[in-house]
């Protein structure tokens, strides 16, 4: 398994899954523009970013195969390698040295930030991973937080109210201080999976992140905070959120839908440092890479939770039409007793954002959108099968929500076939065929 984000880009080249571009491009609008014509086919290498020595990379893990890659596992093996490695999280060595610190500067104005959208308020560096000390645990988070420059040495910085980084940024402000932060861009896949994770208060998601490497990971000690990182980042910053400092803006989310102008705070540089040959991480919002790095180690906890709590569950999916965010399929092999409201409820319980929960049973694809509809159209009836929960706590995203209040109203839908019901009418037509061949009805 590699261990940092160029041996990864040298294994994915050998699989033919990266799109190296040797022309030069701009950072406005150009490099998220081939990004998105690559859609989920290959990650994309930039060699010759115009006005800038960094190279850069996009959609890195934006297809499940190489999100699997990433992690050393099977497509099919993806949740059971994730709810492992969150379950025997260890902690990583810690390294005195680190190739980053071969380079360094105070003007993060070199680095190859990209302007993606029409109508965002700015460029926005979208791989940015902040570490920052839990006081209150006394313990070190990582998350990912986007950051639109501001000048030379500042950044403005996205901090959805209520994440991990948000409580401690408030202990510290109510403490009338600033807080110490360390900031990589470019690390191995595998911590970008860990980081993306919402672990519990406390946790430290870079010991996921060593478990997801088979323990391989290292760590060093960032100079000024003290904060530990990724000795192979390719850049690391170090700076701090200042207290009492704010600033408008306003971006395309993981929906892909612009979200509302925010006052956000704004994170003051003092050191930045980069490795021999810098390699940036570019993520487009919206977009497979972004959405399976959010929606994955969903997916995976809630399989995790509801084949404990349910055995018939047998597949938990976050759709694609539902952003891999706000809408659910529970594949499960319904009995007799199998209470369908339970589970719907269940759901909803352990991923806060979800809108809509349907249930369908074995014979359906619950990663085939069709295959759902139809179960909906032919084994569901809205007067009895339909959960309705009004005015409840949602995602911040959806713009059909209350999004001041967080309030939204939710779904879930049983499209399995009846236990009351004639088995006989849920079958589909069959027609002998299984020497039919095509080719013979081509010669007279
Ligand atoms: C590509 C990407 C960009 C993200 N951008 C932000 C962001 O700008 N602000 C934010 O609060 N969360 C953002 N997130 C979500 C958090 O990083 C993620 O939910 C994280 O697990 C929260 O960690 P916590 O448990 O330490 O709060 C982003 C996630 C990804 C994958």
């Amino acid at each position: 398994m590699t261990v940092d984000m160029r041996s990864f880009l040298q294994q994915i080249k050998k699989t033919n899954d990266l799109f190296i571009v040797k022309k030069g491009v701009s950072t406005k609008y150009e490099i998220a523009a081939v990004t998105e014509k690559l859609d989920e086919s290959k990650a994309a290498l930039f060699e010759n970013v115009k006005g800038s020595k960094f190279k850069l990379i996009s959609n890195l893990v934006g297809s499940r195969d190489r999100f699997a890659q990433a992690i050393g596992s099977k497509k099919s093996d993806i949740n059971r390698k994730i709810v492992k490695a969150i379950s025997s999280a260890k902690k990583p060595r810690i390294s005195s040295t680190a190739k980053f610190f071969e380079n360094s500067s105070k003007d993060i104005s070199i680095l190859p930030i990209v302007t993606h959208f029409q109508n965002e308020s700015g460029p926005f560096i979208t791989s940015s991973i902040l570490y920052t000390r839990n006081q209150e645990k006394k313990s070190q988070n990582s998350s990912f937080h986007r950051l639109m420059p501001i000048g030379k040495n500042q950044f403005s910085i996205r901090m959805v109210e209520g994440r991990d980084l948000h409580r401690s940024f408030m202990f510290a402000k109510t403490h009338g201080q600033d807080l110490p932060v360390a900031i990589t861009v470019g690390v191995h896949p595998a911590i970008s999976i860990a980081c993306a994770f919402q672990a519990k208060w406390g946790k430290n998601e870079l010991e996921i992140a060593n478990s997801l490497m088979n323990n391989k990971l290292t760590l060093t000690k960032c100079p000024s905070t003290g904060l530990l990182v990724p000795s192979t980042a390719e850049i690391v910053m170090e700076g701090k959120i200042l207290r009492n400092k704010t600033h408008k803006e306003w971006m395309v989310e993981m929906l892909r839908t612009y979200d509302m102008p925010r006052s956000a705070p704004v994170i003051q540089i003092e050191k930045l440092y980069f490795r021999n040959n810098p390699i940036y991480h570019d993520i487009l919002s919206g977009y497979t890479e972004a959405r399976l790095l959010m929606g994955m180690p969903i997916e995976a906890k809630l399989n995790s939770i509801m084949k404990k709590k349910f055995p018939q569950t047998k597949q938990v999916i976050l759709t694609s039409g539902g952003a891999n965010w706000l809408h659910a399929v529970v594949q499960i092999s319904k009995t007799r007793s199998t209470n369908v409201k339970k589970i719907i409820n269940e759901t909803f319980a352990n991923h806060r954002s979800l809108k809509m929960v349907t249930i369908v049973d074995d014979d359906i694809d619950p990663t085939d959108a069709v295959a759902v509809e139809f179960a909906m159209a032919t084994r569901f009836q809205a007067d009895k099968d339909l959960v309705i929960i009004k005015n409840v706590r949602g995602s911040s995203l959806d713009p059909s929500s209350n999004q001041k209040k967080l309030r939204t109203a939710k779904m879930g839908i049983d499209a399995t076939i009846p236990a009351s019901k004639r088995p006989d009418g849920f079958k589909l037509g069959k027609i002998p065929k299984s020497k039919t061949n095509l080719k013979d009805y081509l010669k007279k």
